[in-house]
């Protein structure tokens, strides 16, 4: 088809264009017809651009203009003129002009559409997805899918910057679950073998010290078979990192420095130069999380001793069995009444994470301490109050349990406090590093020990004696890093010796015969003078998604999966052709379900 192709695009036209003559592509956004005259707002992905077709205008090119509807993709032909100061637009970058159509050539139609194509969409997640080419159209999807560039462009800038090789890794590779369960891929060649979609590059990453490549970094798609929700997708990408000759304090120092850089380069946003460091006990025992958001503060208070002396047996029962009592100030609010109904709200935010209930007391008139449990603290108002750092108005809520249990719950209740109280700063960037995690988690299920990230992991040195005897206790060289209460990366130094490999896998109940069989791989590369080695693997979508003030990473995904792991646009998962399963030699157990 012919046509005339543009000479600008939809964002560009400014007074100082007046009288130039312009041809425009693009999809028609609005149209309003005034008695005859159409004022098209013509949108590409650089703007909008305001194009009249008027009386004067030729009766083929009026004929043209009649038909069209929104989102026909056309091409335009006409003048620039300043528009008359009435009609200037500020809130539109090309506010200042509007074309006069000379020609008009519809490129293709457009059926009616499912929703119109806004700023942002309020049609339904599922129809959003299904028609995903229309959703994107949309301003809000293309700023946020030109921030994802714009971001991951900056990292590569930086890195190769500093030396590091961006390599590709395979994802087809042998199956080494990392935790989640893997996607597999059946072998046609291999009857009943089968590949495995990565769910990160980890083994391949630290084989890749063992050959010399020192610096390394990709942006890699990773796949696992989990429920998906806000943050997590079967398939997401990781800025994967792998250093050799480093300690802790590099990885974090380049981590530092990298997203310094990229913040401002692409946000405009000062970083602080070093990030905020907690201990994951810190973490734990001051915010219920090891992901604490720390745009507003809000810590648990530890108040055993206070509980101890108070007359409420519920908290010294459970300081008797070994349990802690911690409390919250929820500060005087002039938004949320702390009425009877608002504590049940807490007190429910509290027992999902297994609070047996939430103990409350408020401070009245006089700095006393009124309602809920204040009966039981005769004598030790004033204590509590300095403790809390309480006064007039604020109330004090309480958790008695175990100690991880009490952490958890109250937790919960910090980060409903200070949603409802409106307490976060939605442009602040809080990150901060998790350090210090435990190694190994005790899995009640499977009834043994499991790596808390990964089996790579090194152990702090002061607990390699003790790795056996006491697991739960011992440390590891592993950190994360927690942005606004999200962890957006996490990370270890590396194990790079076969026999301490092989005390962790035995740990994790995996016995020497096994490793062998399934990470054999990795142990024969370590055979072979590996280096001492370390990484991190910063979420790309999660990042985004906080940069962008979403919190869903559906949000700054071209085209991600709903929360039922399927796809509405391609509609995948499905069914395929009976001689595609005879090729890879599958037998499907389950009948299909009539449809
Ligand atoms: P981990 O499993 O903690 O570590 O993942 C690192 C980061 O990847 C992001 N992430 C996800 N994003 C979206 N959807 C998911 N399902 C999902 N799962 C993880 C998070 C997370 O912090 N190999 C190690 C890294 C290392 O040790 O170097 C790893 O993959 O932002
Ligand atoms: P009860 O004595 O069971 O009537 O509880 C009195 C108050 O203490 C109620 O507000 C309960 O929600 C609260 N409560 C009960 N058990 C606990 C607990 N383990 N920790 C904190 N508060 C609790």
């Amino acid at each position: 088809m012919e046509y005339k192709q543009r000479t600008v695009t939809c964002g560009q036209l400014r007074k100082s264009d007046e009288g130039k003559h312009v041809v425009l592509n693009g999809w028609v956004h609005r149209d309003r017809n005034h008695g005859g005259i159409h004022f098209i707002n013509l949108r590409d992905r650089y703007g909008i651009t305001q194009v009249v077709v008027g009386e004067s205008a030729d009766q083929s090119v009026r004929g043209i203009a009649d038909r069209l509807h929104v989102e026909y993709c056309i091409a335009v032909e006409g003048i620039v003129h300043a528009r008359p100061d009435s009609m200037v637009n500020p809130d539109m970058p090309t506010g200042e002009v509007e074309v006069e159509v000379t020609g008009l050539q519809i490129l293709s139609s457009c059926e009616p559409v499912p929703f119109m194509i806004d700023d942002e969409s309020d049609a339904k997640e599922d129809t959003r997805l299904r028609y995903r080419y229309l959703d994107l159209r949309s301003g809000g999807m293309q700023r946020r899918i030109k921030l994802r560039h714009d971001f991951v462009r900056a990292i590569r800038e930086f890195l190769s910057d500093r030396d590091f090789y961006e390599i590709e890794t395979p994802t087809l590779m042998r199956s080494t679950p990392e935790g989640a369960r893997d996607f597999l891929v059946p072998s046609r060649l291999y009857p009943g073998k089968f590949y495995a979609l990565p769910q990160s590059p980890q083994l391949l990453k630290q084989i890749l010290m063992v050959s010399g490549f020192d610096k390394y970094f990709q942006i890699a798609r990773c796949y696992r078979d989990e429920d998906a929700r806000g943050d997590r997708q079967l398939e997401f990408t990781q800025l994967d990192m792998e250093m050799s000759f480093v300690k802790r304090d590099d990885v974090l120092e380049i981590m530092e420095e990298l997203f310094g850089y990229v913040f401002k380069k692409v946000m405009d946003v000062e970083l602080p130069a070093k990030f905020t460091r907690l201990s994951w006990y810190d973490a734990m025992n001051t915010y219920g999380v090891d992901k604490p958001d720390l745009r507003y503060d809000l810590p648990l208070v530890d108040v055993d001793d206070i509980a101890r002396s108070s007359s409420f047996g519920t908290f010294k029962t459970v300081l008797e069995s070994g349990g802690c009592v911690k409390a919250i100030k929820a500060p005087s609010s002039e938004g949320v009444a702390y009425s009877r109904k608002y504590i049940t709200a807490l007190e429910e935010a509290a027992k999902i994470y297994g609070a047996k209930g939430l103990a409350w007391m408020k401070v009245g008139a006089g700095n006393s301490l009124e309602g809920g449990v204040s009966k039981f603290f005769d004598g030790l108002q004033s204590k509590l109050l300095d403790r809390m750092g309480a006064q007039e108005g604020d109330m004090i809520l309480f958790v008695a349990d175990q100690w991880k249990k009490t952490c958890n719950s109250l937790g919960a209740v910090r980060i409903k406090l200070a949603k409802d109280l409106g307490l976060i700063d939605p442009k602040a960037f809080a990150f901060c590093w998790i350090i210090d995690f435990p190694l190994f988690e005790y899995n009640e299920e499977r009834g043994h020990w499991e790596a808390a990230h990964h089996m790579f992991s090194m152990p702090q040195s002061q607990y390699l004696d003790t790795l056996e005897s006491d697991p739960g206790s011992v440390k590891g060289d592993l950190y994360d890093l927690v942005l606004n209460g999200y962890e957006v990366a996490s990370g270890s130094i590396r194990i790079h010796d076969v026999e301490l490999q092989k005390r962790i896998f035995r740990i994790c109940n995996i016995p020497d015969e096994q490793a062998e069989e399934r990470f054999g791989f990795l142990l024969n590369a370590f055979r072979y003078g590996p280096p001492p080695h370390g990484g991190i693997a910063p979420g790309i979508d999660r990042m985004v998604m906080i940069m962008a003030g979403e919190t869903s990473i559906k949000e700054v995904i071209a085209f991600p999966k709903n929360t039922a792991a399927v796809s509405p646009m391609d509609e995948s998962p499905s069914y395929v052709d009976q001689n595609q399963l005879d090729d890879l030699h599958l037998i499907i157990k389950q009948p299909k379900k009539a449809e």
